[in-house]
C-alpha cells in the first residue's frame, strides 16, 4: 500500500530534481514512474543517444530512496524516425495518414515500427534493466488512447490478410465463416480481401470483426515483444502496462497474460463526459464523479492483472482533455485514493508531480503548482492519505467476492459493430449492472467470459452475445444463481445467428428459443408486471419456453419478460432503472447473498476484515457501526471516508 508519483525530470531544470525527490519522500510518496515519452532526449538522433542526463535523474531519485518504474518510450516515436518511416504513422477509418505532433501515431502492424520499438526497448533494458532503484517497468503508454487501434493502412491489409490465411486456411473457409456469398463478397485468393472501410455501405460484420480480433492480437503481441526483452535484461522487476478508462478497443484479458500486474489511469470526474449519462445525471456527478466510476475500472483491471493492480495516473485536480474540466470537490483526491486502496489496489500514483506550464497539457493539474515547488490542493490530499496510511499500516488482502460480473471485450465490439438498435452501448450495460449491484452494497470481481465460476453465489452475465464452448461450460459448472441479459448466445463466433436460434449454446440450460428481437426507440417502451416490476427499454426479446421454464415476470401482453431454470435467470429486454435494481435485489436474494442497500452517493467496499465507506455526496450518511473504526466518523461526511475493522 503505496502511493506514487508520474515525474518527467526533462520537463525541469536539473538543478531542482534534487529538491522535487526529496518533497517526493516528504509528502510519502514512494514510487516514481518516469520516461515514458523521452525517446527524444534520449535518441535525439539515430543512433546517438544522451544517456546521461537518465543516469543522472535515476540516479537522483533513487538516493531519495523513491523505487522507479520506467517506462519505455514507445508511445512518442520522434521525428526523425517518422521521416525515416513515414509508413510508420496509423491510417484511419477514412484512409487517411494521421500525422506527427501529438503522440501514439504508430501502427501496431508497421514492421519498421516493430523493429525500432525493440532496439530502443532493448537498448533502455539492458542499460538500466538492473538499476538499483529500479523496481518496475510499464510498457508504452495507454495502447490506444486517441483511436489508434484500428488502423487501415496498406500495411494492416497485408498483416490482416496473412492473419486471416493463418485462422482460415483457404479462401473457401474464409468465404464459408463470413458468409460472403451474400452480396458477391467471394473471394478467391486471399490477397483478395479488402479492408473492412470505406465500403459503399456496412462492411460484412464478419470481417469487421474478425478485423477487431487481428488488431487486437497485433497489440498482444507488441506488448509480449516489449515484454520478452525487458525481461531478457532486467531480472527480478514487473512488468505493467497503463491501461484506460471505458476503453474497450483491444482484448485486454490475453494481453495481461503477459504482464505481472495491471495498472490504469484514473481520471474519474473525465470519465463522466465519455459515459451516455443524461445532462441530469452528468450535472450530478460533474464534481465528484458518479459513485461507481473508479471502483468499476478498479474491479475489472484487479481482474485483469489477475489480483495485482495500480492506479498509475491518479486525477490530482481538473483535467484539460474533456469537454469541460471543473475542479473536483475538496476531498475527492482523497477520496478516490482511499477508494483505489479499499478495492485492493497495491499502489496510487498521481500524475503527476507538476502541472506543466507548456504544452498540450498545460492545464492539467499537478500535486504541485504549474511550474512552482508548491502543493496544490491535490497535494495537500494526497499528503493527508499518506499520513493516513502511516497509522493505520498495512492494509490486509482483497478477498474473493461473492458476486461475478462477466466481462468479454468481444461483446463489446459485436455489439458495436451491429447495435440494431442506436442506442445499445455495451460499456452502459455493463456500468448499470455493476452500479445496481453495488447499491446493494456487494463487492464484485471482474472475470473474463470461460473463468471458473465454482465460488460465485451470484454471476452477472449482462452482455454476452457469443458464448464460446469454455463460457459454456462454466455456466454449466457454476453453482450459484446466473443472471443473463439479453442477446446471450446470439451469435456464433463467425458472426453468424446461433444455429436453432438464440441463445444457442444455453438453450438447454435457459430453457427458451428467442424468436424475435426488437430494438425500442426512445419513447417506446413496454411494461413489466409480476414478482419484479418495472419497464424494458430499448431491446426487447420474444420468447418460447420450454415446460421447466417459471415466467417470473411477464410483458403486458403476457409474454414472458423475465424467466428462471434452475440457477439461470434472463431478464428478455433491457431494463429501466426500477426494473434493473427490482431485478438485481430478486438475484441477490435468490443467491441467498445478505444485501446492504445504500443511498445513491454512498459506497461500501471490504478489504480483508476493513469495510470502507465512501460518501460521494452533499449531506453526511449516519453508518451503522460496522466494527471497530478506524478512520473517519459516524457520520460519514460528504466527500470523506470512513475506515471499520469489521
Ligand atoms: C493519460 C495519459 C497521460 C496524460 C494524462 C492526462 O491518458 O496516459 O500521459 O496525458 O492522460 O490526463
Amino acid at each position: 500500500m503505496a502511493l506514487g508519483v508520474c515525474y518527467y525530470p526533462e520537463h525541469w531544470p536539473e538543478q531542482w530534481w534534487r529538491d522535487d525527490a526529496r518533497r517526493m519522500r516528504e509528502l510519502g510518496i514512494s514510487y516514481v514512474r518516469i520516461g515514458e515519452f523521452a525517446w527524444s532526449r534520449i535518441e535525439p538522433r539515430r543512433d546517438q543517444f544522451e544517456w546521461e542526463w537518465l543516469d543522472r535523474a535515476m540516479n537522483v531519485l533513487g538516493d531519495a530512496g523513491l523505487k522507479i518504474v520506467l517506462g519505455t518510450p514507445t508511445a512518442t516515436p520522434p521525428k526523425w524516425l517518422i521521416d525515416e518511416f513515414p509508413d510508420i504513422v496509423p491510417t484511419d477509418h477514412e484512409g487517411r495518414k494521421r500525422g506527427f505532433g501529438s503522440r501514439r501515431h504508430y501502427s501496431f502492424s508497421s514492421h519498421d515500427y516493430w523493429r525500432e520499438s525493440a532496439r530502443i526497448v532493448e537498448k533502455i533494458a539492458a542499460r538500466y534493466g538492473e538499476h538499483p532503484a529500479l523496481v518496475g517497468w510499464q510498457t508504452d503508454n495507454e495502447y490506444g488512447c486517441h483511436d489508434t487501434i484500428l488502423s487501415y493502412g496498406a500495411e494492416d491489409l497485408k498483416e490482416f490478410r496473412e492473419w486471416l490465411r493463418r485462422r482460415y486456411q483457404s479462401p473457401q473457409q474464409l468465404n464459408e465463416a463470413w458468409g460472403n456469398v451474400f452480396w458477391s463478397m467471394e473471394v478467391q485468393e486471399f490477397h483478395e480481401v479488402s479492408l473492412p472501410n470505406l465500403t459503399v455501405t456496412e462492411a460484412n460484420p464478419a470481417a469487421r470483426l474478425d478485423f477487431w480480433r487481428f488488431q487486437s492480437s497485433q497489440v498482444e503481441a507488441y506488448n509480449r515483444m516489449q515484454c520478452d526483452l525487458i525481461r531478457a535484461y532486467s531480472p527480478g522487476r514487473w512488468i505493467t502496462h497503463n491501461y484506460m478508462g471505458f476503453f474497450n478497443e483491444f482484448d485486454h484479458w490475453p494481453l495481461g497474460d503477459s504482464l505481472d500486474l495491471a495498472s490504469w489511469d484514473s481520471y474519474p470526474i473525465g470519465f463522466v463526459e465519455r459515459f451516455p449519462f443524461s445532462e441530469i445525471e452528468r450535472n450530478r456527478w460533474a464534481l465528484t464523479s458518479h459513485p461507481d466510476i473508479a471502483p468499476f475500472h478498479h474491479d475489472l483491471y484487479r481482474g485483469v492483472g489477475r489480483g495485482r493492480f495500480w492506479v498509475m495516473e491518479q486525477q490530482p485536480g481538473p483535467v484539460n482533455w474533456a469537454p469541460w474540466n471543473p475542479e473536483p470537490k475538496p476531498g475527492m483526491v482523497r477520496l478516490w485514493t482511499w477508494e483505489a486502496l479499499a478495492h485492493g489496489a497495491e499502489t496510487v500514483s498521481y500524475f503527476r508531480w507538476r502541472q506543466a506550464t507548456s504544452a498540450q497539457e498545460q492545464m492539467h493539474a499537478g500535486l504541485n503548482l504549474a511550474g512552482l515547488h508548491e502543493l496544490s490542493r491535490g497535494g495537500e490530499e494526497a499528503k493527508r492519505v499518506a499520513d493516513e496510511l502511516k497509522s493505520i499500516g498495512t492494509l490486509p488482502q482483497s478477498r474473493k467476492a461473492r458476486v461475478a460480473l462477466v466481462y468479454d471485450y468481444e461483446a463489446s465490439w459485436i455489439t458495436r459493430i451491429q447495435p440494431q438498435g442506436a442506442d445499445y452501448s455495451f460499456v452502459e450495460i455493463m456500468f448499470r449492472w455493476y452500479e445496481a449491484a453495488r447499491r446493494l452494497g456487494l463487492d464484485i470481481d471482474v472475470v473474463p467470459p470461460a473463468a471458473p465460476l465454482e465460488d460465485y453465489a451470484l454471476i452477472l452475465v449482462p452482455c454476452l452475445p457469443h458464448v464460446s464452448d469454455a463460457a459454456a461450460r462454466a455456466f454449466e459448472n457454476a453453482k450459484g444463481i446466473i443472471l443473463f441479459g439479453p442477446r446471450i448466445g446470439s451469435k456464433t463466433r463467425d458472426f453468424k445467428i446461433s444455429p436453432g436460434l438464440p441463445p444457442g449454446p444455453l438453450c438447454d440450460l435457459l430453457g427458451f428459443r428467442v424468436l424475435a428481437v426488437s430494438s425500442l426507440r426512445p419513447g417506446v417502451s413496454a411494461p413489466v408486471h409480476g414478482t419484479i416490476k418495472g419497464t424494458i427499454i430499448k431491446w426487447r426479446e420474444r420468447v418460447e419456453c420450454v415446460e421447466e421454464v417459471h415466467i417470473v415476470s411477464r410483458f403486458e401482453d403476457e409474454t414472458p419478460a423475465f424467466v428462471r431454470k434452475d440457477k439461470a435467470l434472463t431478464l428478455l429486454g433491457l431494463p429501466d432503472e426500477a426494473l434493473l435494481s427490482s431485478l438485481m435485489a430478486y438475484a441477490v436474494k435468490s443467491a441467498g447473498l445478505e444485501p446492504h442497500p445504500v443511498p445513491e452517493t454512498i459506497r461500501l467496499r471490504r478489504r480483508g476484515d476493513l469495510l470502507f465507506v465512501f460518501n460521494y455526496g452533499d449531506a453526511p450518511w449516519s453508518s451503522p457501526a460496522f466494527g471497530q473504526r478506524l478512520l473517519g466518523e459516524g457520520d460519514v461526511k460528504p466527500q470523506d471516508v470512513a475506515v471499520w475493522r469489521v
